[in-house]
């Protein structure tokens, strides 16, 4: 079965590096992507986007982050209706690394309500820390609960990615029946919606095929910045 891969860099390369990944690296990792049933989507910094939208105009790229509002006096925000026009076609909302920083789930809304009408995908992206762990589905709740309306009104399927916060750059992973449990609850919030839910957080290859059976895809953060690594992952799948 077809899953979504979505490569997260984050803010790990600088521009140059970005680059001459993108230059030297992409064209492979794309022909292994193309000979398989997946679907590949990086998402560089918005310093990276246009080259990459521009010299691989023909596939989808993502972009880490949007402005709440499509346009305003909003300094240092980047508008969805830009991304929409630069050609990006998706968009990671949410993740806790920007919840960390003050991103709440109105905010969070506000992005989803901003891409949605350009028709860009935001990559919604939810979890909880470790010390929630046991009280995972309040948690849960609340950051799918601002996901009903715009998506209703919108007549489109969300994608959720579930990164438990304590899996995300920790080499730590839930296990396969702890996972199931979580996915199933997020299609029973969001029933009426019909999601598609990635798995986020210390995505290797052994992972990709262990939890494949379990989700429709992976947001994969430090391993993509691996070219091998990221192939791997594809061909895991
Ligand atoms: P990781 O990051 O794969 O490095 O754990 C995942 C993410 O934060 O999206």
């Amino acid at each position: 079965m077809s899953k979504l891969i979505v490569a997260n860099w984050k803010m790990e390369m600088a521009h140059m590096e970005a680059i001459e990944w993108l230059h030297e690296d992409y064209p492979e990792v794309r022909i292994t992507a193309d000979n398989s049933p997946h679907e590949l989507v990086i998402c560089p910094s918005f310093t990276e986007l246009s080259y990459a939208t521009e010299h691989f105009f023909e596939d989808q790229w993502g972009a880490q982050n949007c402005g709440t509002y499509p346009l305003g006096p909003f300094t240092g925000e980047v508008s969805a209706i830009s991304l929409a026009e630069m050609g990006v076609f998706h968009v990671i909302v949410g993740h806790s690394e920007r919840r960390e920083l003050g991103e709440t789930n109105e905010m969070i809304k506000g992005k989803i309500e901003s891409l949605l009408p350009q028709f860009i995908n935001p990559i919604v992206c939810i979890g909880e820390t470790l010390e929630q762990r046991e009280s995972y589905k309040e948690v849960l709740f609340k950051q799918l609960e601002v996901l009903i309306e715009p998506y209703t009104k919108a007549d489109i399927s969300p994608i959720i990615a579930y990164e438990p916060i304590w899996a995300i750059g920790s080499g730590k992973t839930p296990k396969e029946n702890q996972l199931e449990e979580v996915v199933n609850y997020i299609k029973e919030v969001t029933a009426e919606l019909k999601p598609s839910v990635l798995y986020g957080g210390s995505v290797m290859p052994g992972i990709a095929k262990r939890f494949s059976p379990l989700v429709d895809g992976y947001l994969v953060g430090s391993a993509s910045l691996n070219p091998e690594l990221l192939k791997k992952i594809i061909l895991s799948c």
